[in-house]
Parts: structure tokens; C-alpha cells; sequence
């Protein structure tokens, strides 16, 4: 039975058995959102081990060189160590909302610090709420240390994307966080 460390626990997985299933099934605190390989909410990082090729295959070339799997897309092989992604953040504000349709937003941040960030990789938005959801880019300009990201509405339970679409306001703070 392949065995997985993981924040100073260990865990048996039966033989190919989903990663993120595994470790929710044994009550493991690991991130999770969409399961499809969408939102990167459940990347972590090999520290020991062989990353599974299919774990990798919606990640960049930069995360894939890092270790980075993404837990909903792995069948669990043989024995790993993981941990969570480092992540680097800074204090936001949202400057702007902009419907672009009755269930997608395009939210406008200005980032206190530089942070250097490329359309498409994802960031973790964290709102003066405590809601918190991963996203990717959707545009950014580092010289004015301004984002853009698209939050759609979720038929599901999360709270951030129903904060954006029901509440948030220009001026709201939050924290951005960058995965990997
Ligand atoms: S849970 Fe969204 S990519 Fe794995």
C-alpha cells in the first residue's frame, strides 16, 4: 500500500487511488475546489518521491519543474512526501467591478506591493471576510501592480465568488496570494 506524508501525518492509500480522495477520505486538511484540474486549489508539492506524469499534465513548465502536483489529478503509485505550495502575499484592494454577464465579474485589484505575477498563473484571493478561492489571471500590469481576474458566479458552496457577486464594493481589501 503506498504510503503519503503529509503535514506530519501519514496516510495508506489503496493501490491508484485518487490522491485528493485518499487524503479527504482519512480526513486530511487538503485544499480542494473544482476536482477537474481547473482551479489549482488542491496543488501541493512532492518533497519526496516520484511525481505521476498525469499529475502534472495542467501545470506550467515552472511548477512542474518545483514538484508540483495537482491532488485531484493523481493516482497515487507509490510513496510520497507532499506539502503545501509555498505561497508569496501581498495586501490588495479592489479598485473595480465590471459585470460581464449575469454569472461572470471582472474584478479589478491594485497590489500594495510589486508581485510578480503572469496572465494565467493562479492566485489565491483571500476577502476582508476570510472567503477565500483560487483564480487565474486574467490580466496584470506590474509596473502599475494592478490584476484582473474573472469570477464567475458558482452554482456550488463558495463563499468568495458569492461575496464578489453580492456584496464587494471598490475600496474592500484582501489579501493576494500567489500559488507556487
Ligand atoms: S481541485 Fe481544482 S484543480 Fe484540483
Amino acid at each position: 500500500m503506498p504510503k503519503i506524508q503529509f503535514q506530519g501525518n501519514s496516510y495508506l492509500m489503496d493501490e491508484n487511488e485518487n490522491l485528493l480522495d485518499g487524503l479527504l477520505r482519512q480526513h486530511a486538511r487538503a485544499p480542494w475546489s473544482c476536482r477537474a484540474g481547473v482551479c489549482h486549489s488542491c496543488m501541493l508539492r512532492v518533497t519526496a518521491g516520484c511525481a505521476p506524469d498525469h499529475a502534472q499534465s495542467f501545470l506550467t513548465a515552472e511548477q512542474i519543474k518545483k514538484g508540483y502536483i495537482l491532488a485531484c489529478q493523481t493516482k497515487v503509485a507509490g510513496d510520497l512526501s507532499l506539502a503545501l505550495p509555498t505561497r508569496d502575499e501581498v495586501p490588495g484592494i479592489l479598485t473595480g467591478l465590471e459585470s460581464l454577464s449575469a454569472t461572470e465579474v471582472i474584478i479589478k485589484l491594485s497590489t500594495r506591493l510589486p508581485f510578480d505575477v503572469a496572465v494565467g498563473e493562479h492566485i489565491t484571493l483571500v476577502s476582508n471576510k476570510g472567503f477565500e478561492a483560487t483564480y487565474p489571471i486574467s490580466g496584470c500590469d506590474s509596473d502599475l501592480q494592478t490584476l484582473e481576474c474573472i469570477i464567475v458566479r458558482s452554482a456550488g458552496d463558495n463563499p468568495f465568488s458569492t461575496w464578489i457577486h453580492s456584496e464587494a464594493r471598490a475600496g474592500d481589501r484582501l489579501m493576494v496570494i500567489k500559488n507556487g
